[in-house]
């Protein structure tokens, strides 16, 4: 298994860094505070995968939550494709990610709000290791 320390200062306010680790596609998103807000107004029982924005977030060692930063695998459930998202000028309907392969459109926490992808981005395995660096694995 391989890990990566990701420092979160460096990704930009509204946008996210894209990452490999072993050959596999993960996102860190910066998010606005209105994208956090998005996230935390859903009704979390609407959703084809109900898991609330915090269930989402991993705490600091202080057991403190930066909401600013979601960290997601970016491949997407369906079969696979890499959503397009900030990076590419395409948050999908729901301000998240949009996977152009079938068209499936996940939210401002990596939730799947439409289209054919069956579950949420996961979360991976990660730790704030300081206020700013994350260790990926
Ligand atoms: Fe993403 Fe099919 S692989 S919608």
């Amino acid at each position: 298994a391989s890990a990566l320390d990701v420092d979160v200062s460096k990704v930009p306010l509204g946008g996210e860094i894209r990452i490999l680790i072993g050959g596999k596609p993960f996102f860190v998103r910066h998010r606005t505070p209105s994208e956090i807000s998005a996230a935390e107004s859903v009704n979390v029982s609407i959703l084809p995968d109900p898991e609330t924005d915090e269930a989402r977030l991993r705490p600091k060692a202080d057991g403190s939550l930066n909401k600013a930063i979601l960290v997601t695998s970016g491949s997407c459930t369906h079969l696979g494709c890499v959503p397009v998202g900030p990076s590419q000028g395409n948050t999908g309907d729901y301000g998240g990610w949009y996977c152009p392969c079938h068209g499936s459109h996940y939210d401002t926490s990596g939730r799947i709000r439409k289209g054919p992808a069956p579950s949420n981005l996961p979360v991976p395995n990660y730790r704030w290791v300081s206020d700013s660096v994350v260790n990926i694995s």
